[in-house]
Parts: structure tokens; sequence; C-alpha cells
């Protein structure tokens, strides 16, 4: 009975080849609908970026990450080679500040980050600054040579008015500081970088989506750049180079046209909020009313990691609550195993929210052991659930796979429609080349079978097939958010020069 139960969860979490095809089309015309307008929910935001580069580009800068599991500051040394050095530290960002109630004391503690890094890292510099600073007043002070350009990574979306200028239209994964909404992040983080009176002009903010795209761009020369950049981390989002005449609606900003291109950061998190096409358990449904914006970021709900544990910590207690279900008293005469809700420690995260770390859809995808031995330790060591009966981790061991495969399939709708989007495929002067995806974050990083499970449902895409889909390269964008937000510090320092 139990296994019965148990696959009809499972069929509930399906998502077959037509679904994947018309999530695919639907991608499509969400992409289309938001180059020509703003408030469309996939927001389509132009990133006045308009090339991505080709590894020949030098200098030492400093970027900032925002928006993953930590904040991050490093400081980078392109070598103009296609490799590059970088230093980093990072430290995670206290819980209590992502909903604080001023967007001053969450950019103070960035600001204060920064300046521990410079010290530690950059003790002459710093140094030498400081002493200049007496003298020189900003803004004219940023002129000055020993002033670090800094790319910020700020992983939210952000209307953006310039290369270093942008307002956050929501916060996502869970921040919620109502005080920063409708502000300019940049002039944010600069304000409490100039109260420390620190070496840094914030020269571009970037999305980590963007900054993956182009790192992958410069780490892999002579492939023609990237097409796209991902992330399947905390949440999920991705940037592509789109045709600037793509792009229908009004842009602010100025703007180099040369290339004819420019980068657009998806935010495909909220690909289909309305739900025409995304699957909708009750369990996405109970996940979503629970969460801190309801009806937004939808479609990150069903696939990135800091969803995709609670999805199943909401069917484990469906099935723990309910009466009739095997799971709960099989005629397994074992007292030690989960056959009833007193084997389960009542301090056990699985009954708070957020409580079960996506890590577990990990460790069972990942256990091919007989008994199922690493995942009932995992239970046992995360959740505290206690000497699970080999059957009821078999069930979790089935939703969970069940969860990350859908996940997986939902990636391969996004990368699909981008592929497609771009031309490449068809392409004659670039037939029969690589197309390049950078990918990037812990989903994607540790989730076993993840980038095959795209690949797979890739194949069954119309207008892809399994010869596209044998051409479309999937590869870990390593340091993403440093060395791509670097890289367009660059590009915006050059553009500083040109217009000074
Ligand atoms: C990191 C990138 O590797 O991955 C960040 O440097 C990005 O820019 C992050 O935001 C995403 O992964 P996660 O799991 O931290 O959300
Ligand atoms: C969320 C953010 C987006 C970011 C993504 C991955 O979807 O809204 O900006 O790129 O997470 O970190």
């Amino acid at each position: 009975a139990l296994a019965a139960e148990t696959q009809s969860i499972v069929n509930q979490f399906e998502y077959t080849d037509d679904d994947v095809n018309k999530g695919v089309k639907e991608f499509l015309r969400q992409m289309a609908e938001g180059l020509e307008k703003d408030g469309t929910s996939l927001s389509q935001i132009p990133t006045y970026v308009t090339g991505v580069p080709n590894g020949t580009e030098k200098g030492l800068y400093m970027a900032v990450d925002l928006g993953g599991t930590n904040f991050r500051v490093c400081s980078v040394k392109l070598n103009g080679d296609g490799t590059f050095n970088i230093t980093s530290d990072k430290v995670a960002v206290p819980k209590a500040l992502m909903v604080a109630k001023t967007a001053e004391e969450l950019f103070a503690f960035l600001a204060l980050q920064i300046k521990k890094f410079l010290e530690k890292h950059h003790g002459d510099h710093f140094e030498a600054h400081i002493r200049r600073r007496m003298t020189v007043s900003s803004p004219e002070g940023y002129k000055d040579e020993n002033v670090f350009r800094m790319g910020f990574t700020f992983s939210f979306p952000v209307q953006q008015m310039g290369i270093n200028k942008g307002t956050l239209i929501r916060w996502t994964k869970g921040f919620d500081i109502q005080d920063a909404v409708g502000k300019d992040v940049c002039a944010l983080l600069q304000q409490e970088i100039d109260k420390l009176h620190l070496p840094v002009k914030v020269a571009a903010l970037v999305n980590d989506t963007v900054g993956t795209l182009m790192a992958h761009s410069y780490g892999a020369p002579g492939s023609h750049g990237a097409v796209l950049g991902a992330i399947f981390g905390t949440g999920t989002n991705g940037a592509y180079v789109e045709k600037l005449s793509n792009v229908k609606k009004p842009m602010v900003g100025e703007y180099d046209t040369s290339t004819g291109e420019m980068v657009i950061n998806t935010e495909w998190g909220s690909f289909d909020n309305q739900l025409n096409v995304l699957p909708n358990t009750p369990w996405d449904v109970v996940l979503d009313k629970q969460s801190v914006n309801p009806g937004f970021q939808m479609y990150e709900k069903r696939v990135s990691g800091m969803f995709l544990g609670e999805i199943l910590r909401l069917v484990i207690l469906d099935l723990l609550k309910n009466p009739d279900v095997s799971f709960l008293k099989d005629d397994n005469s074992s007292t030690n195993d989960l056959r009833s809700t007193t084997d389960i420690a009542e301090t056990s995260s699985i009954f708070q929210q957020w409580g079960v770390d996506s890590s577990i859809l990990s460790v069972a995808a990942g256990d091919h052991t007989p008994a199922l031995t690493l995942l009932r330790k995992g239970l046992d060591d995360n959740l505290q659930i206690h000497a699970a009966a080999y059957e009821d981790a078999q069930a979790i061991k089935s939703v969970a796979d069940a969860i990350g495969r859908r996940a997986a399939r939902l990636a391969a709708v996004a990368i699909a429609a981008i592929v497609l989007q771009t031309g490449k495929l068809n392409d004659p002067a670039h037939k029969d080349e690589p197309i390049d995806v950078g990918v990037d974050g812990s989903l994607v990083e540790h989730y076993p079978y993840f980038r095959e499970m795209i690949h797979e449902a890739l194949s069954i895409v119309d207008g892809i097939g399994k010869e596209g889909a044998k051409r479309i390269r999937i590869g870990l964008a390593e340091d993403g958010s440093g060395v791509g937000a670097a890289l367009i510090a660059l590009v915006a320092a050059g553009m500083e020069k040109n217009t000074t």
C-alpha cells in the first residue's frame, strides 16, 4: 500500500515530454512579450552590457556578490590570456539582515566586509589611498588610480538604468527589506562605502547570471562566447545575448550599439507566474501560500535549491498526517522506524518551514546502496528521522527523485527556449559548432545527474532533437560572479574614460 501511495505522489510530479514541449513554446512567447513591454512575468531586463569578452581583457578589479548563500568579496587579476587570479573571502549573511527594517543595515554590513577585505589583502593599496584621500575629495577622488573599480553582483530583480544604476523591483529567495524596494542599489552601497572612506567605486551592477555568462565566455576563448549564463542554486535565473533589434521596449540609459547585441537578464524565476503551463501540485500550492512572495517566482519555486527541500518536507508531512497511509502503520514490528510520528523527534526540523535542506535530495539521488544506507543516515543526521525502515526510506527516495527530476526537466525548458531564441542551431555560419551554456549554483554543482537529466530532456524538444542536444555544451562556470563582475567593471571603466 505504501508503494501505491508513493507512486500516486510520484505521478503528480511527472513532467512529460509533451509538457516540456508545451513549456518551451510558452517560454518563447513570454520572452517575446517581456522584450516588448515592462511589467510582464518574465521581466527580460536589458543589462546595458553589449558584448561578451574574448579572454584578452586585463587588469585588477574588485567584485562583491550578494544573493546566493553567501556574501563574497574578491579582487580579480585578469591576465589577458583567458586566465585570472582571484582572492576572495566570504561570509554568510546574517538571517536578521535579510529581513532588516532598513536598507542601511544590510548595506552597512556589506561595506564593512569590503573594508575588512581591503585591510587584509590589499593593505598597501589601502594605506596609499587613505593618505591621498586627505587631499582629494570625492567625486574627483574616484579618478584616482588607486581607486578600485568594483563590480557589484546583486542577484535580485533590478530595473537597470545604466551599467551602474538600477532600482530594486522586488526581493526574492527569502530576502524582504521593504525599505530598499524602488531604490538604486548601487547608490545604497556607495553611500555606505563612502561613510567608511574606502577607495572603491561601484562601477557596475551585475546579476549573477550575467556574471556567469561573462565568466564562461572569458574562460572559453575561441568558442565565440557563451549564449547563456544560468544559475541553478538557491534561486534560478538566466541571462543571454539578444539582438538589439529584438529589444522593443524603451531603454533609458546610454549604451554602445556597435555590437548590435545586448545581454538580457530574463529573471526567469518568475516565468509563468500566471501558471499557464507550470505544474501545480497541492504541495506547490502550500509552499507558495506560505512564502514571503506568494504568486511570484513560480518557476523558481519548482526548480531551485531553496524550494526543493521544502516541497519534499510538505509531502512527508502529508504522509505523516494521513492515517490511511501505510507509511505510518506498516506491520513491521521494529519500534525504531518511521511508522509513527513519535519516531521522529518532536524537535525534528521536518516540522519547521524550510527545515529540510535540499541537500537531502542530493543524498537520495546519489544513494545506490542496496539498503539505502546513505539516505537513512542522512535522514537521521539531518532530520532526526531515526532508523528509518527501508520501505520508508524508499518512499522518501522515490518522492525526492521525482521532485528533482521535475526540476531538471523544467530547467531544460528554459535552456531549450533560449537556445532556440538565439537561432544558433540553424546558423549556417556556425554549423556544427558547440553551443556553450555556462551554469553555476549549488544545485547544478551538487545534485547528481542534474545536467544529464537536462540533456535528456533537451533531446526531445521540437527544433532541437538528439543532434541539436549533442551540440549544447553545459559547462560549470567557475567563479562566475567574481570574474564576471570584474569583467563588467572593466567594460564600465572603459566607458567612463570615453565619456570624460
Ligand atoms: C556562486 C556564484 O557560485 O553561485 C554566485 O558565484 C551565485 O554569483 C551562486 O549567486 C548561486 O548559488 P547559490 O547556491 O549560492 O545560490
Ligand atoms: C533569483 C533572483 C535572480 C537571481 C537568481 C539566482 O531568481 O531574482 O536575480 O539571478 O535568484 O541567484
